[in-house]
Order: structure tokens, then C-alpha cells, then sequence
């Protein structure tokens, strides 16, 4: 049943795709994910073909709740601390046990997985009914914009992909990976999940992994979630011909069309409009201007998509 935007009662048409191997889309609270069979290598093949990834970088894998993720990874003291955000936007890099079921091409050969538990009830409900942990990178062919509808998710794949329709996604940007070891926690992509909360939560301070450090991330390369328009950042206002994306109150020489990713200058508001108003604004034109973001709480990863999408293509 290819192509389709499915709803909820079709998920478990949907589930049993999963098992035979095939991928669907599937909602999160963070942005849609293109999900198969973490434990089919087959499975996780078509992931990769689909999204048209040029390289294998080691996938998220998407558990149902604790007990799942429980049979793949070996979770210390302060790993369980940070599980505490789970049902959440968070994905935990922990070691690989070494009875997991698990394809290799998923972890890319680490000795690692990258683990969230998504806090959205129909992803939830399609794990637990595929009974399997599903390896998950965001639903678009690579290097474009993540999508945060279902129907952004049908257009990005032509219609080729069945999608189990959500709703838009609540968050809007990715989840916030962190590395744990021992007794460091690094931030290696900046996500829906602030840094400054986790801080609080744990009574210490997270590391922010270097660019282009030892563990590269596919979401650090320095161009991805790409829009086909140029985009020009911290713009205070927009030039002739371009569209302008703002956040707060927007200038009033603007002219032309002004989408806000938030009026009210609220930072989770602006990571939930983010990639959809972008999507909307490439469809319109091909230069996009964009307000100032403050830096502080989720808006370090709104600059950091921001950033990545206004970086020369390679
Ligand atoms: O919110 C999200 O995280 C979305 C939704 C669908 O869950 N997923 C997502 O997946 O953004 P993806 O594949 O686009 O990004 C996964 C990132 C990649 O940058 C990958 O390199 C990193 O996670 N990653 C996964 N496993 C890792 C590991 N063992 N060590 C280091 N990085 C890892
Ligand atoms: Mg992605």
C-alpha cells in the first residue's frame, strides 16, 4: 500500500509492514521519522536507499519505553538519570550490549546506539505493534529540510513511502543527542531538549562536542536540513526580492511576504513553526531572509538548523 497518508486505524497494516521488513514514516514530537526493523539489516538498507543517504552514519533507534531499550543498551547510574527525560525529545549514545538485536549497519559499526524513547502515543503504539525497536533517521531524503507533517514527509519521498499521519509535530526540531561516558555527558547536536534543563536536572554541566570532533554526526555536517533557496541569517530586515522569516515583532519597512516563527519572540513556539515555515518559504521563493534568533534555550538549536541551512551546499 505504497504512497498513502495513513491514519491511526491503519497502524497495524502499518506494524506489519514493519515486521516484513519494509520502512514507514511514523510521527514524533521531535519531527517524522522514516522508521524499519532495527534488527533487519535488509530493513535498515532500504532506510538508507530511501532517504538517498550517501554514507552509513549510525541511526537512532526508537524504543517504546525503558524496558525495550533495556535489551540494547548498558545503562549506568548517570544514563538512567538522564532517561528521566524520556518519553522525550532526547537521544542517549550508550554502549551496545553485545546480546542486543541489533543490525550492525544501524550502529555504522559502533560500539554504541544512539537510543530515544519518542514521546508521541502513535509512535509509541506502532513500535509496541511491530514489536521491534525501529531504527529511525528523520523522514526526508537526505540533506533537505526534516519534515514536521505528514504531508511534507509524502512529497519530500514522491508518495513512495506510506506515512502514519500524526498531526504536526509538537517540537518541531530534532532531538538533543548526548554522549555518555562514564562520567561525562557531551552534547553532540543541539535539539529540542535545552542544554541549560538537562544542566539543571543533573546538577552538572554538559560537554558541547566539537565540530568536526571525533564523533561526527551526520546532523553536524555543516550542510544539512538544506532548503533549495539561499538563506541570509540575522537579517534585521529583508532586502528586494527576498521573503522574510521573523521571529517578534517584524520591521515595518518588511515587504512582501513575512512568515513569524513566533510574534510573541517565544522559542518554542519558533522550533515548532521552524522547518514548515522554511518549506513554505522555498516553495515561494529562492532567497530567504531570516530575523535574529536569541542563542539562549532552544535557541541554540534553532541557530544551529539555521546555521547548517545556510551553509554552501557541497
Ligand atoms: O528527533 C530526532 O532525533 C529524529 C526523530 C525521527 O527521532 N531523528 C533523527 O535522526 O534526527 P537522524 O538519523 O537524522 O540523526 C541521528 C543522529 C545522526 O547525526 C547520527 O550520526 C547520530 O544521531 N548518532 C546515532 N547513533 C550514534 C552513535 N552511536 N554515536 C554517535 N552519533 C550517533
Ligand atoms: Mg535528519
Amino acid at each position: 500500500m505504497p504512497g498513502a497518508i495513513h491514519f491511526p486505524d491503519d497502524l497495524p497494516k502499518l506494524a506489519a509492514l514493519l515486521r516484513a521488513g519494509e520502512v514507514v514514516a511514523f510521527p514524533t514530537e521531535t519531527v517524522y521519522g522514516l522508521g524499519g526493523d532495527a534488527g533487519n539489516s535488509d530493513a535498515v538498507l532500504k532506510i538508507y536507499e530511501t532517504k538517498g543517504r550517501p554514507r552509513f552514519n549510525p541511526l537512532i533507534v526508537h524504543c517504546a519505553d525503558l524496558a525495550m531499550a533495556e535489551t540494547l543498551v548498558e545503562f549506568s547510574p548517570l544514563a538512567r538519570m538522564l532517561a528521566r527525560f524520556w518519553p522525550g525529545p532526547l537521544t542517549l549514545v550508550l554502549p551496545r550490549r553485545v546480546d542486543a538485536r541489533l543490525s550492525d549497519i544501524v550502529t555504522a559499526g559502533l560500539d554504541t546506539v544512539g537510543i530515544r524513547i519518542p514521546d508521541h502515543p502513535l509512535a509509541q503504539q506502532l513500535i509496541r505493534a511491530a514489536g521491534v525497536p525501529l531504527a529511525g533517521p528523520s523522514a526526508n531524503p537526505s540533506g533537505r529540510l526534516s519534515p514536521t507533517t505528514a504531508s511534507q514527509v509524502d512529497r519530500g519521498f514522491h508518495g513512495e513511502v506510506p506515512v502514519l499521519d500524526g498531526g504536526p509535530s509538537r517540537a518541531g526540531v530534532e532531538s538533543t543527542i548526548l554522549a555518555v561516558t562514564g562520567d561525562t555527558v557531551t552534547q553532540l547536536r543541539a535539539g529540542a531538549l535545552p542544554r541549560d534543563e538537562i544542566e539543571a536536572a543533573i546538577g552538572r554541566r554538559v560537554a558541547v562536542a566539537a565540530e568536526g570532533g571525533a564523533i561526527v554526526a551526520p546532523g553536524m555536517l555543516s550542510s544539512h536540513y538544506a532548503p533549495n533557496a539561499a538563506l541570509r541569517l540575522d537579517a534585521e530586515r529583508p532586502e528586494t526580492g527576498e521573503l522574510y522569516l521573523a521571529f517578534g515583532e517584524p520591521p515595518r519597512t518588511a515587504t512582501g511576504e513575512v512568515l513569524n516563527l513566533s510574534p510573541s519572540a517565544d522559542l518554542r513556539e519558533a522550533a515548532r513553526n521552524l522547518f514548515s515555515m522554511l518549506h513554505r518559504l522555498d516553495e515561494m521563493s529562492d532567497s530567504i531572509a531570516v530575523a535574529p534568533i536569541p542563542h539562549t534555550g532552544l535557541g541554540e538549536a534553532i541557530n544551529d538548523r539555521l546555521r547548517r541551512a545556510a551553509a554552501p551546499r557541497p
